[in-house]
């Protein structure tokens, strides 16, 4: 037995809630996130899975110190591959990447549980290295990589890159690389879902998690939340191939009603969560939403995780991560559409009246579509090419099949030559004199069509087509949106010269005018974490019942 220690309960309980400071890092990614070979989304799931499979998390006292002893433990189980350090509170943390699954498990199976009569003898990632005499650090030949660090001066550099900048379609670029979720950042999400796939999968062995949202999409920044999914027979979707035997599982019946059995699954794997999930606390269920979810805070991480057993995120994330592949203009142009959002207050940490982030991605998608030559295909086109078994996906009726191949379609973008700066003045145009009244927004066909209800803005969901994204938008917020991008566009278009001052082309858009101000803001703005599926727009009203009925009976 060696002197790492699973993280258990009440141990994890004495770290109360961290704010981890997850600053930008340049490291070694990887998987490579431009427009590379590497591109299919499945590709980098199973990469990305087996790299978190194959890693741990070690809380240690002096992450100096403790190289030597690392080493010691580690290598007698694998070489570690890669060594990422960071912090959160006052805590010190390693991630180490093993050569294999194997050692990993071989690690695991070395440690002991602090204390092993006073707590729950769980088996995870998330480890602690016991602080031994000094005799141990006795030294062996260093086959540690080089620790990589969180580079704390990034964010300090990002204004003054923006400012120095030849173009806008430079500092779009530059916002969109600097801001980018870490690579650490990306390592500690996937490893959560490991943690969360190995805890259940003892009841359900083919069961899978499978993360969604912006931090698998390709827009993911810093501080974003965790979206996760869960598949119980692993084939999230997929057509399931002919059965080779004769024989079949004896099998207790599902409750008939669908949302049922998914709200007692949840409650279930909630009751596990908090009972043996290390490092998952402030467990809440929101159970009566149209997708149930749970949600929880991870203590080793400081990352804001939720679960529900709807794929159509998954599915809707594969979609925006196939586009960021086919043009490379997609990605920063929705992270300048975001920031300028974020700076003229349009989105907002709390779910309310105001448009989200994802309505605002499709309302780029959308823009794309209709850009002469056209930069992005419609769903309808991609659907119309989906190969039969390859790209067939269904998810609760929905169906989700649609050409996983960005290659086609990666040619006839390059027929369009404008700029990052262009497309972001052709957003602000289309949004300032967009017809909002009348014409809905569909990203199926790419076209305007009469709007079918009687919402201010009608943002038609891609894969539940009778849904409206954005039913929660206000005609105020409408108005605000429609007015902020005229003003914005006004700006853009009237600065005399652009390298006279600093706050010249995207700096000259936050209301804040000194850089210090708009700094402190961009900081708060990357804390914010819009969690917005509790409360999916498009399915509103059932939770704004439930406040309704709660402060009633208050
Ligand atoms: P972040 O702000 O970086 O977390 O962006 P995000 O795209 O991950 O947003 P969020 O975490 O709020 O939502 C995660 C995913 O849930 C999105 O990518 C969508 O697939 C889905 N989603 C979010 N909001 C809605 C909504 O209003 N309706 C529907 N149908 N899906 C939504
Ligand atoms: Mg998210």
């Amino acid at each position: 037995k060696f002197d790492i220690f699973r993280n258990d309960r009440s141990f994890s309980s004495s770290i109360g809630i961290p704010k981890i400071s997850e600053k930008i890092v340049k490291t070694n990614s990887s998987w490579p996130t431009g427009n590379g070979e590497r591109q299919h989304f499945d590709e980098m799931v199973s990469f990305r899975k087996k790299e978190a499979k194959s890693s741990v998390v070690i809380q240690v006292g002096n992450p100096s110190k403790s190289h030597t002893l690392l080493n010691k433990v580690c290598s007698r189980h694998g070489d570690v591959k890669n060594l990422f350090h960071y912090t959160h509170q006052d805590k010190e943390l390693l991630l180490l990447e093993l050569d294999s699954e194997a050692s990993v498990k071989n690690l695991l199976a070395s440690c002991s549980h602090n204390n092993n009569y006073k707590v729950i003898p769980v088996i995870s990632p998330f480890l602690w290295l016991k602080a031994t005499p000094s005799e141990s650090y006795t030294a062996v030949s260093s086959r540690l990589p080089p620790v990589i660090k969180e580079n704390i001066s990034v964010m300090d550099n990002l204004l003054e890159l923006l400012s120095n900048a030849k173009s806008i379609s430079e500092q779009m670029t530059i916002l969109n690389d600097q801001t980018r979720l870490s690579e650490i950042g990306h390592r500690l999400r996937w490893i959560t879902c490991i943690q969360i796939e190995h805890m259940l999968s003892g009841l359900f062995p083919s069961l899978q998690v499978l993360p969604f949202g912006s931090f698998v999409n390709g827009s993911a920044r810093n501080g974003c939340d965790l979206d996760m999914a869960i598949s119980l027979d692993g084939h999230y979707g997929a057509e399931i191939a002919a059965p080779q035997s004769p024989l079949i599982f004896q099998a207790k019946a599902a409750v008939e009603n669908h949302r049922l059995q998914t709200q007692k699954h949840l409650e279930i794997f909630a009751d596990l969560i908090q009972n043996y999930a290390i490092g998952c606390s402030q467990i809440q269920r929101i159970m009566r939403a149209r997708v149930p979810i749970i949600k929880f805070h991870h203590e080793f991480t400081g990352i804001d995780c939720d679960i529900s057993m709807s794929l159509s995120g998954v599915f809707m994330s594969e979609l925006l991560y196939l586009y960021d592949k086919i043009d490379w203009r997609f990605c920063p142009l929705v992270t300048a559409v975001r920031q300028w959002a974020a700076w003229a207050k349009l989105t907002s940490v709390t779910p309310g009246n105001q448009i989200t982030n994802f309505t605002l991605t499709l309302m780029v998608v959308f823009f794309l579509q209709r850009c002469t030559p056209a930069i992005l295909p419609t769903l309808g086109e991609m659907t119309k090419m989906a190969r039969p078994q390859v790209d067939t996906r269904q998810a609760e009726d929905i169906n989700c099949s649609f050409l996983r191949d960005p290659f086609v379609f990666q040619l006839r973008s390059k027929s369009n030559s404008e700029s990052p700066e262009d497309l972001f003045m052709g957003f602000l145009r289309f949004v300032g004199s967009f017809d909002f009244s009348e014409r809905s927004i569909s990203i199926i066909t790419g076209d305007s069509h009469r709007k079918f209800d009687s919402k201010p803005l009608y943002v038609q969901n891609p894969l539940e087509r009778e849904l409206n994204v954005s039913r929660n938008v206000t005609l105020t917020e409408l108005t605000r949106l429609v007015m902020e991008a005229r003003n914005a566009l006004y700006i853009l278009e009237t600065q005399e010269d652009q390298n006279t001052g600093n706050n010249w082309g995207l700096l000259a858009l936050p209301r804040a005018k000194s850089l210090q101000q708009i700094k402190q803001e961009m900081s708060h703005s990357n804390q914010v974490k819009l969690n917005i599926k509790d409360l999916f727009c498009d399915d509103y009203e059932e939770e704004i019942d439930d406040f309704t009925e709660t402060r009633l009976s208050e």
